[in-house]
């Protein structure tokens, strides 16, 4: 077993309830995760009650949660390391009510000894978060315990205002953890770490050098057994709203005061406060084709499955420097990128066909995924005689370091953090209604979908959205493999 430093996992035994326990998200990554965290000794002393509307006994429980750790679990997984989390697993149905609950987690509890804590984990659609919240309330499991809430948070400023004031009634805002992933993500965390700690590139972020920024996040996933929870959700509330607004206040935001959890905060909810409302001329909303006669969708769904959209943050580093935002499901490509387009010079002493300014201006581009690559291109002299230029890159990709076997998966670090009362990653009730609020024109009038053929990049107008600029995918170069002779 690796050696867990110090300081990283709870200081407290910990009794996770985890609520939507066979549902999608917890069978993809929460089981998994949490599999993951108690095998390798991040957190020593756990027990885990599922909670959900399945009427199973917890042996049933058990049993999906191997099959959900043995599908998507990463690493193979040891007969002697499920065996031992296979113990930790309860379950309790919702139809057996509050009672039943709180003596599920006590008897976790008691087996645990010493100052437990409890992390409730709410992996629910929104309409079902509050009756969640509420639960937990009569089960009397607010004391000593955290709650982490899952993305959408509402699905509008209104449903998000009176979620919060009704989550404010059970929970103190320092128990309550707005998760978002794409911030547990260790790329994301190294966005900050590349802009301040370091003095190369902060004086060249901003309107002065930067021209345009685009936040690219196309998935060739369809829906899986999603519908229903998509349906009511769309493009905009599941990606937008949450995780790709999120990345851009990282990107967009000034120096904090301190890498602390107020002081970053306050900074990217001033981004957001700089955001104008999202205007629905500059919206491409697209539909595959072929949604409509999915199960569980209505054959005259207008839920958008793709979204590209233009945003401006109207402040001193960014006034005039559009943001492109662009996701989808059935793309062409699974891509996560951030590429930030640089001004051209303003004069070329190069000769007409030296191909300069021929493959678009110079790009420093963040891959989010996992395996963290970056890359930085600009033009060069290509050898021999005469001036002609080329597009090169520098390159750096995590798997260089030879470390990337440490990377948490997101859900991993995030629950950590929960379990910690670190709060530095998640997003505040204040951010999230500034979220919606700029939502609204779009919200209140969203132009019509466009449908596209699985396996496009969009519909065909998301061209015009970005002109004259162009979109930064696909890459007219893959990343290098520094694995790959030559590479
Ligand atoms: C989830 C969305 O939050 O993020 C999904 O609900 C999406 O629709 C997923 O596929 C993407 O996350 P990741 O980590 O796989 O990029």
């Amino acid at each position: 077993m690796a050696k867990i430093p110090p300081g990283v996992g709870p200081r407290h035994p910990q009794v996770v309830v985890l609520v939507g326990a066979s549902g999608d998200l917890a069978r993809r990554k929460l089981l998994p995760g949490l599999f993951h965290l108690c095998s390798a000794g991040f957190i020593p002393d756990c027990r885990i009650v599922g909670v959900s509307l399945d009427e199973i006994d917890a042996d049933a429980f058990r049993a999906l949660a191997k099959a959900a750790i043995e599908e998507f679990f990463p690493r193979k997984v040891k007969a002697a390391d499920w065996s031992a989390f296979a113990q930790l697993l309860d379950y309790v149905s919702l139809a057996a009510g509050p009672q039943a609950l709180n003596a599920a987690v006590l008897k976790a509890e008691q087996a645990l000894g010493g100052e437990v804590r409890r992390l409730h984990y709410l992996s629910v659609p929104p309409a079902a978060a509050l009756p969640a919240v509420r639960l937990l309330g009569e089960a009397q499991l607010v004391e000593r315990s955290r709650i982490v809430m899952e993305k959408p948070f509402g699905t509008d400023l209104e449903s998000a205002v009176v979620l919060n004031a009704k989550l404010h009634e059970v929970f103190a805002e320092e128990q309550i953890f707005r998760i978002d992933h794409f911030l547990g993500k260790e790329p994301a965390q190294n966005i900050l770490a590349f802009r301040f700690a370091n003095g190369l590139f902060e004086p060249i972020w901003n309107r002065t050098f930067i021209d345009h920024v685009q936040i690219d996040v196309p998935e060739t996933l369809g829906l899986g057994a999603r519908a229903g929870f998509y349906e009511q959700t769309g493009a905009y509330r599941d990606m937008v709203v949450t995780h790709l607004f999120q990345i851009l206040a990282f990107m967009a935001m000034e120096p904090p005061t301190a890498l602390e959890p107020k002081p970053i905060s306050e900074e990217k909810n001033k981004v957001f406060r700089s955001m104008l409302p999202v205007d629905p001329k500059d919206v491409v909303r697209g539909q595959y084709n072929g949604y409509r006669q999915e199960e569980g969708v209505d054959p005259e769904s207008d839920t958008e499955t793709f979204i590209a959209l233009k945003c401006l943050i109207d402040n001193w580093r960014w006034a005039g420097v559009p943001f492109f935002l662009r996701t989808g499901k059935k793309m062409a490509e699974g891509q996560r990128i951030i590429s930030i387009a640089f001004r051209e010079p303003p004069k070329s002493m190069f000769p007409v066909g030296s191909g300069i300014g021929a493959q678009g201006p110079d790009h420093l581009t963040f891959d989010l995924a996992d395996a963290s690559k970056m890359s930085l291109s600009f033009y060069g002299k290509r050898p021999g005689p005469g001036m002609r230029l080329d597009k090169l890159s520098l390159q750096f990709a995590m798997h260089d370091t030879g470390l990337a076997g440490d990377v948490l998966e997101a859900y991993e670090r995030l629950i950590l953090d929960a379990m910690r009362g670190d709060h530095t990653l998640f997003t505040t009730a204040e951010g999230i209604e500034r979220l919606w609020e700029v939502s609204i024109p779009l919200l209140e009038n969203p132009p019509p979908v466009r449908l596209y053929p699985p396996g496009a990049w969009g519909p065909k107008s998301i061209h015009q959205l970005v002109a004259p600029h162009a979109w930064r995918l696909p890459f007219e170069r893959a990343w290098r493999d520094p694995n790959r002779e030559g590479g």
